[in-house]
């Protein structure tokens, strides 16, 4: 393991050594006559010895060593991390390649791996079919216009036009959705969680042009509370899993990063029931609030962060779903709610405390006539044994800011390199 800290006292030697596994550290109780120079904080080595019962309190185990290899050591002076010291996030942000020797990222690390074990468990539970989505793609399904193009690096060959490496403009994938629909043709739960790119130019804490999504698709599904539950259930399993597997993981950052987030503890938030609301009645609560928002709040507006982080405030710190969103702010394949004069499509966004919206989904327009004028392949899944559908989408990143109360997105990521749309 690395070398957390070095105490070196005339009868004995300590050292406290991590190996990653957990946030715990292994004591090494050594003859001071072991130590060398290179003995360090931040060094590698490589212990023998008898692990034994430890009189400590704090401590069930410790290691009584026999030998003590340095396998790599390292510079104090000029290693960033320093012994015993709690680095602030927007401190270990500078060095992305050392940062996950720190507590904080290592905690958030196993974190996101349990997370992602626990959100893949969950679903092959309920017996989805997990479907590998293509990466690179023609589609867009978003239709947002935040796509990146895939060229390759030949640049005769890119520019002489009928010739490109593809045969049609391929890009990166902003979400699984439409490959989801092609298997929930004849799988009826399938789902997805890959990498997901938007070239989103937005300077705020919460996009990433490099994140993962987690998306799951239903058949034989005419009501949005079946996607609901399915969203409800997801977010309680997972995080109550996560919490059982790695409860000091999690405890750090409720207790240093986001002490504000005590108050409400995740598996009380988890436990109680999320709250509904319509999109009207969101814009009615909107209206009446005294406080004054940068954006007007209109019926046919989108609601922007700070209207989300009111409504999730005004019914009480609670996850909150809106559904039945204007048709006209809302992409193509969302289902006509043919309702009047306001038209509305059976969409459904999960917004949740600190963080805004969570997950988005929808019941799928299944049926033909609506959507004539669209995509062809889109198309003839209708006219093949249609049924009515739905499915939802959670940036994972998202759902790990909100468990874990982590302000910037960028914190939550192991490489953030290209990750991050701005330099937040
Ligand atoms: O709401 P979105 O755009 O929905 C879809 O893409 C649907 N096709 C999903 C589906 O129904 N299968 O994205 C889903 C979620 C958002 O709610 C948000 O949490 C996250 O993905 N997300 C981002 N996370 C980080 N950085 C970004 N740039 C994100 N854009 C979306
Ligand atoms: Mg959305």
């Amino acid at each position: 393991g690395w070398v957390r800290s070095v105490r070196s006292q005339k009868e004995v030697l300590f050292l406290h050594i991590n190996d990653g596994s957990s946030l715990e550290n292994l004591q090494v109780v050594a003859d001071p006559s072991l130590g060398t120079r290179d003995l360090t904080f931040g060094s590698a080595v490589e212990v023998q010895g008898k692990l034994v019962k430890s009189p400590h309190r704090m401590q069930n185990m410790e290691l009584k060593a026999e030998t003590i290899r340095v396998v790599g050591p390292c510079d104090i002076w000029s290693f960033p991390l320093k012994m015993k010291e709690r680095h602030p996030l927007e401190y270990v942000r500078q060095f992305p390649h050392l940062r996950c020797r720190n507590n904080t990222l290592g905690s958030l690390l196993r974190v996101r791996s349990e997370a992602t074990a626990a959100i893949h468990s969950f679903f092959k539970e309920n017996s989805y079919v997990h479907i590998h989505t293509p990466i690179i793609t023609s589609n867009d399904c978003e239709g947002a216009g935040e796509l990146f193009k895939v060229e390759t690096s030949n640049e005769a060959m890119e520019s002489a036009e009928k010739n490109h490496f593809f045969d049609v403009p391929a890009f990166l994938t902003v979400s699984g959705q439409l490959h989801l629909e092609v298997m929930a043709g004849a799988f009826t739960h399938v789902f997805t969680f890959g990498p997901t790119f938007r070239a989103e130019n937005s300077q705020s804490r919460r996009h990433l042009a490099e994140f993962y999504m987690v998306e799951a698709e239903l058949s034989f599904t005419e009501s949005l509370q079946d996607i609901t539950q399915v969203m409800e259930d997801l977010l309680k399993t997972a995080t109550s899993t996560v919490l059982s597997k790695c409860p000091h993981d999690v405890e750090l950052f409720h207790k240093y990063i986001a002490p504000e987030q005590k108050v409400i503890n995740v598996t009380g938030r988890c436990c109680s029931p999320f709250m509904l609301i319509s999109y009207s009645e969101a814009v009615e609560i909107l209206k009446q609030a005294a406080q004054t928002f940068t954006f007007k709040p209109e019926w046919g507006c989108d609601l922007q962060t700070e209207h989300e982080k009111y409504l999730v405030k005004h019914c009480g710190e609670v996850p909150l779903f809106v559904i039945n969103y204007p048709y006209d702010l809302k992409p193509f394949y969302m289902r006509d709610n043919e309702d009047g004069p306001q038209h509305t499509v059976a969409a459904v966004d999960l917004l949740v405390p600190g963080i805004g919206e969570l997950c988005g989904g929808s019941l799928r327009e299944e049926r033909l006539h609506f959507i004539e004028s669209r995509l062809q392949r889109y198309l003839d899944l209708r006219k093949y044994g249609s049924v009515p559908h739905g499915g939802f989408g959670m940036g994972f990143e998202r759902y790990l800011q909100y468990l874990l109360g982590v302000d910037n997105i960028k914190d939550v990521i192991p490489f953030p390199r290209f990750s991050h749309s701005c330099l937040l």
